[in-house]
């Protein structure tokens, strides 16, 4: 039986924007050995119902836990928003989201009267899980949600530096720069791949992104339960519910050759 500590970590999200979080728990953590599961079948999860979004969760999850791992990680803010604790009954191993590291920075980062801009799906908007995990780790800075539809399909289309987000970006964060936005949180692990649009448009704007916030958050969590593995050749594996163009290019663009599976597979009562 493989020891707790040298088991790999479960990564998981609605399709490739979780791979932006990946990229950083390998960088953070270069010993691990990673599991990623991108739903590209049924991506985008924003515009869906709670029980959809949670049904899709867990099949995911138990797909992962059948490949024998020690943590998971949901990369994505809408699963995080609505699935997490339908998770957890799930496992007894550490569960961690995407929303409490990157609030976390924002609440020991920005002075309390910081006005902060927080774009995500419309499914995470509508959660006020930002808000509530806001509060609940004692930030007061006031939140003004702005729900982004049309970035997901931007990015996944490869229109990230175009005209086009240009303009869709202005129309989306001209209304939070004029109520003195300061700090913009990526509320979706899509947008640091149109983070570079956003820091050109809105250069004042402090961006916070969840996938560095995450992957420290997950170092430490690994350190204190005594699970940090130590692999001499850490594996990745890939595995999505279609094999699309989109992710195929960034999984060149991120992981290059490091990858050792990039593989379909069905999750699903059937499964
Ligand atoms: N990955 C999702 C998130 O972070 C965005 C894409 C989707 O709508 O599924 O919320």
């Amino acid at each position: 039986m493989t020891p707790q500590d040298q088991k790999s970590i479960g990564v998981f999200d609605s399709g490739l924007g979780g791979l932006t979080v990946l990229r950083e728990i390998h960088r953070v953590l270069p010993r691990e050995n990673l599991i990623y599961f991108g739903d590209t079948a049924r991506v985008p999860y924003g515009n869906k119902s709670s029980s959809t979004i949670i049904r899709y969760s867990r099949e995911i999850t138990r797909f992962l836990l059948k490949q024998d791992i020690k943590a998971i990680v949901v990369a994505c803010n809408t699963a995080s928003s609505y699935a997490l604790e339908a998770i957890r009954e799930l496992t007894d191993i550490p569960v961690l989201g995407v929303i409490d590291p990157a609030v976390r920075s924002l609440a020991s980062e920005a002075p309390p009267q910081a006005v902060a801009g927080l774009i995500a799906t419309k499914g995470t908007i509508a959660s006020g899980a930002y808000d509530t995990s806001l509060r609940r780790n004692g930030g007061s800075q006031q939140l003004i949600g702005q729900p982004c539809p049309l970035l997901v399909p931007l990015i996944e289309e490869g229109y990230a530096s175009s005209q086009a987000a240009d303009l869709i970006l202005r129309d989306y964060l001209q209304p939070l720069a004029e109520r003195g936005v300061e700090y913009l949180l990526l509320g979706c692990t899509h947008y640091p791949l149109i983070a570079a649009s956003i820091r050109r448009l809105y250069p004042h704007f402090k961006l916070i992104d969840s996938a560095a916030e995450t992957a420290t958050t997950l170092q430490g969590l690994l350190t204190k339960a005594n699970l940090l593995g130590n692999a001499e050749k850490p594996v990745i594996d890939l595995f999505v519910s279609d094999m699309t163009d989109s992710m195929r290019s960034l999984k060149d663009l991120f992981f290059a050759e490091k990858v050792d599976r990039f593989e379909v597979a069905q999750v699903g009562d059937d499964h």
